[in-house]
């Protein structure tokens, strides 16, 4: 038992957000900061974490919920008061805490590591894990003597010029000996330009009493970013989406321009699978070998199969097969199944419907609540028309269907195997296996009469 413990902060108003939004609920490639932070820290074994929590947080609690214990903050007073709301749950303990915020979402389990293996290793009684910034601007600084020893950290507003030319930034994560942290906050003061009780403080109240005090200066500067603003946002949606677009490209996907390609964190990309520039790929989404993902494709929750070729079009919540084809420009809403070797042309919507292997639907129809059968033909405009103004109604296609150009198909309806539908029918009984059905007027020729209408004039 190593005995560690976390205190991940999270109550602060996040006023430069500028937002509605709790401030750690931000999602960074969709997926809320604070999560990111959470699911790094799985990379530790930690006995108990704590967040502390401010006013409105609680769709928090709700995210929470089972992946950490919670603290509410009830007046934000600084990140020393934030620390001292987890006292009760942890001052008895004896062991490591490490406090960090929720929004430096980038910093990696890796580097949590680290800092504990540092912490442990040294046997300080504080560890702040610190980065050298090209920028420091809105960072405390790590102040440290001729002996290169780190003796206190002061924020940005409270440096005077020497101090603010210092590179090396606090990121605002520490590992504390567990009881001397909340020892030492007890003696911070509110006495600074924020009149605030800040938690970096507590470095130099140790250091004053004798304890030892150390720095873990992680090299990687990027991954400490804090979000405070959208602009900081934007740059760690950007450091997240090459993190994760370098691993797919590692394990066999090609990316056109991986600067301009959107992958969630919870997709799974098979080998030789191209991505065109401008496609987003979000949710649990599975995309499988050789699959081809088409410019400003946009993908959401979906499985597509093996050597399937997607072209400028919208997916959500839906399976689909090998070798299938789809758009330009459809839209495949959710609850459907496209079966092997169909095919879904352009201005093509498709809702809660399977089509089965071989089908093609290959020019602007509409096909809701449908079942279609193997190697059906839609023509161009069909519809299915599945909704009565109260209720949604099915339609079922048997196999070999061949449905003519500009049909409605009036459901609840069901055309039979094998049978032909007319161009221009407006379907409503049935048709049965093997018939031609025709639904619409008889055509009449008046010879001569247009000539004779122009003659008048
Ligand atoms: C903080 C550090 C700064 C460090 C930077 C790294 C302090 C005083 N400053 O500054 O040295 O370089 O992080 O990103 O700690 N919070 C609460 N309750 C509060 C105040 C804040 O829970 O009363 C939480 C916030 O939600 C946030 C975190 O603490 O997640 C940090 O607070 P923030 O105001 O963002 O501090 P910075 O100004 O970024
Ligand atoms: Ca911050």
């Amino acid at each position: 038992m190593k005995n560690r413990y976390a205190v991940i902060l999270a109550a602060g108003q996040g006023t430069r957000m500028k937002s509605s939004l709790y401030k750690v609920l931000h999602p960074v490639l969709g997926r809320p900061m604070l999560v990111h932070v959470l699911n790094q820290l799985n990379a530790v074994d930690l006995e108990k974490r704590v967040t502390v929590l401010g006013h409105g947080a609680e769709e928090v609690v709700k995210l929470v919920g089972g992946e950490s214990e919670w603290v509410q903050q009830e007046e934000q007073l600084g990140t020393g008061h934030a620390v001292l709301q987890a006292e009760d749950m942890l001052s008895d303990m004896d062991g490591t805490t490490l406090v960090v915020c929720g929004d430096t979402p980038l910093i990696t389990g890796s580097t949590y590591r680290k800092l504990f293996e540092h912490h442990e290793k040294t046997g300080a009684c504080a560890t702040i894990l610190t980065a050298n910034a090209p920028d420091p601007n809105g960072y405390g600084r790590v102040i440290r003597n001729e002996d290169n020893q780190v003796e206190r950290i002061v924020e940005q507003k409270d440096t005077n010029d020497t101090e603010r030319s210092v590179k090396e930034i606090n990121t605002g994560t520490y590992c504390f000996d567990n009881k001397a942290l909340f020892g030492a906050l007890h003696q911070v003061t509110n006495e600074n330009a924020q009149g605030e009780y800040y938690l970096p403080d507590v470095i130099e109240i140790l250091r004053n009493q004798g304890d030892a005090v150390s720095a873990y200066v992680t090299d990687y500067f990027s991954e400490t970013l804090g979000i405070n603003d959208k602009v900081a946002l934007a740059e760690a949606e950007k450091i997240m989406q090459r993190r994760v677009n370098e691993r797919h490209m590692r394990n066999g996907a090609t990316m056109m321009d991986p600067g301009a390609t959107y992958i969630g964190m919870d997709v799974t990309i098979e080998k030789d699978v191209t991505i065109h520039p401008g496609v987003r790929i979000a949710g649990h989404s599975v995309i499988k070998e050789g699959a081809e993902i088409g410019l400003h494709t946009d993908v959401t929750n979906c499985t597509i199969g093996e050597q399937t070729v997607i072209r400028q079009s919208v997916i959500e919540d839906s399976v689909i097969g090998k070798n299938v084809m789809i758009g330009p420009y459809a839209h495949i809403r959710p609850e459907t199944e496209l079966h092997d070797h169909t095919k879904i042309g352009n201005f093509v919507e498709v809702k809660n419907s399977t089509v089965d292997d071989g089908s093609k639907v290959p020019h602007l129809s509409y096909v809701g609540d449908t079942t279609l059968g193997k190697n059906v033909n839609m023509g161009c405009g069909t519809i299915t028309v599945n909704y009565d103004g109260l209720e949604k109604h099915q339609t079922i296609i048997e196999d070999d269907a061949f449905i003519g150009c500009n049909a409605n198909l009036i459901a609840p309806v069901s055309i039979g195997k094998g049978s032909f539908i007319a161009a221009g029918s407006t379907i409503t009984k049935d048709v049965p296996e093997d018939a031609l059905s025709v639904a619409r007027g008889r055509q009449t020729n008046k010879e001569g009469y247009a000539k004779r209408l122009k003659n008048r004039k």
